[in-house]
């Protein structure tokens, strides 16, 4: 296999323990062969602990653009905001990229690379994984193969699960709008995508409703503290980050308060007691949503829901496809999913079980298969109507800008088109991913 040597930018739990992990222990055809980042310690863990060339570490994309060229494509792995600099200026490079998502954290910007990347002729892949896990393509592969007949309806639910929601919605990183983004971009722009291309026609309209509603002051239990680490309520409150993040686990999430230095109980006792990851849920600065729903209205009339949960058990994605004979129901955190024929017959439904294969990550695998598709794409073509190309990802975006806009404005319908046109954007002849920019 032709090995890519990849630069990681961004040495955090995506660029470290996500996509350097994959390429050091799967055979993905792509090498770590650098890194970018900002922050001393996790450079040099991050060095020590792929072995990279002390020439190929830096501590800023500048420092990398100016040293001779080694990479074949780097991947951006840094907080949402600094995408759209990082990204546009490792394209105006020429280098093949691959972007986390969200693509940036306002419209004109995620347009705007789109022209970088026509410009200046690299490729960018986004990575919206789900659509490369083994369960969605499965829903797919069952829906064009067509003997259930056209989609009426799509329902995808989110389950962030109550931990997760607290640790990166609450404490973490992308709790506030103005310093990430609202989380129908930051989180959901994955589901908004998947409906869209299982699908496979353009939006009409989006409709939303969603509200701050639990990780709010009120709620808090009788006499919580602003940190956790002073509270009466440790020992009863579902959320101490004093037993959760003191547990010696050195996996995530629970190391991530450490910041990639040392792992020992007092640095742990540190990082909650000054850090943010030590705040009352109840009583922290965020702002985004911990309830939402979205309503896409699709050309043909047809629609899909989308609901994103906070309060809820388990870490997964439920999806349903209704569909003229029968219905698919899977479960990503399951790796499982059900076909279901209709046969006029309340008690003799046709039920298949389709199980498959457990990757036990958050994305069903879809990682390494992401890693897997775009070397093959990249190495010999394959893939053209797979690949998550920054134009087919943009109309997910798009989506999740009028998501927030019509949950900001009572709830309005929100016109695709409208959308489009203010913002300039004009359909490209076709996009990396070979399909046009319909959003
Ligand atoms: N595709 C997915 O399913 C998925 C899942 C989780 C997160 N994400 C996205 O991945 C990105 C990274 O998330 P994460 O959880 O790894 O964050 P993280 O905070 O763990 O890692 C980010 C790293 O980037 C470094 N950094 C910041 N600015 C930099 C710069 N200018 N140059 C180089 N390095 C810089 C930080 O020091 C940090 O080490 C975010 O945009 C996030 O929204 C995507």
């Amino acid at each position: 296999m032709k090995q890519l040597n990849a630069i990681i930018v961004g040495a955090g739990s995506r660029g470290n323990k996500v996509f350097a992990d994959l390429m050091a222990n799967h055979e993905t055809g792509f090498t770590v062969n650098g890194v970018v980042e900002t922050d001393s310690v996790r450079r040099l863990a991050f060095r020590q602990r792929y072995n990279v060339d002390a020439g190929h570490v830096f501590e800023s994309a500048e420092a990398f653009l100016n040293a001779p060229r080694f990479a074949d494509i780097v991947f951006i792995c840094t907080p949402d905001r600094t995408h759209f600099q990082l990204c546009q200026l490792i394209a105006k490079a020429g280098y093949d990229i691959v972007l986390e998502k969200p693509i940036a954290t306002t419209l004109s910007e995620c347009v705007a690379l789109c022209d970088i990347q026509r410009r200046y002729g690299n490729g960018i892949f986004v990575a919206h994984v789900l659509r490369y896990s083994p369960i969605f393509l499965a829903v797919k592969e069952i829906l064009d193969e067509g003997s259930l007949g056209a989609i009426r309806h799509i329902r995808l639910i989110e389950n962030v699960g109550h931990w997760h929601f607290a640790h990166s919605f609450v404490r973490g990183p992308w709790r506030r709008v103005d310093e990430s983004g609202p989380i129908v971009l930051t989180k959901t722009s994955h589901d908004l995508d998947i409906l869209q291309w299982l699908m496979g026609e353009s939006v009409r309209s989006v409709t939303s409703h969603g509200s701050l509603s639990y990780f709010r002051p009120e709620n808090a239990p009788i006499g919580a503290t602003p940190k956790c680490v002073d509270c009466p309520r440790q020992s009863d409150c579902t959320y101490s980050a004093t037993r959760f993040y003191m547990e010696p686990r050195p996996v995530w999430p629970y190391d991530v308060p450490l910041g990639g230095g040392v792992d020992t109980l007092a640095a742990r006792r540190s990082a909650i007691q000054e850090g943010p990851y030590g705040r009352c849920v109840w009583l922290s600065d965020n702002d985004v949503c911990d309830d939402q729903v979205v309503l896409l209205e699709f050309d043909t009339g047809r629609m899909a829901t989308f609901e994103m949960h906070a309060n809820t058990v388990e870490n997964t994605r439920e999806l349903t496809v209704l569909c003229d004979h029968g219905e698919i129901s899977a479960n990503v955190c399951q790796d499982h999913l059900v076909v279901s024929r209709f046969t006029g017959q309340p008690d003799n439904i046709i039920r298949e079980p389709i199980d498959l294969p457990r990757f036990g990550d958050s994305h069903g695998g879809g990682d390494l298969n992401m890693l897997l598709a775009l070397h093959e794409h990249l190495t010999a073509g394959k893939h053209v109507d797979l690949v998550t190309s920054l134009e087919s990802s943009l109309n997910s975006h798009v989506l999740a800008f009028l998501a927030e806009q019509s949950r900001n404005e009572d709830n309005a319908k929100m016109l695709v088109a409208e959308m489009l046109v203010p913002q300039g954007v004009v359909a490209p002849e076709t996009g990396a991913g070979g399909e046009r920019l319909t959003a």
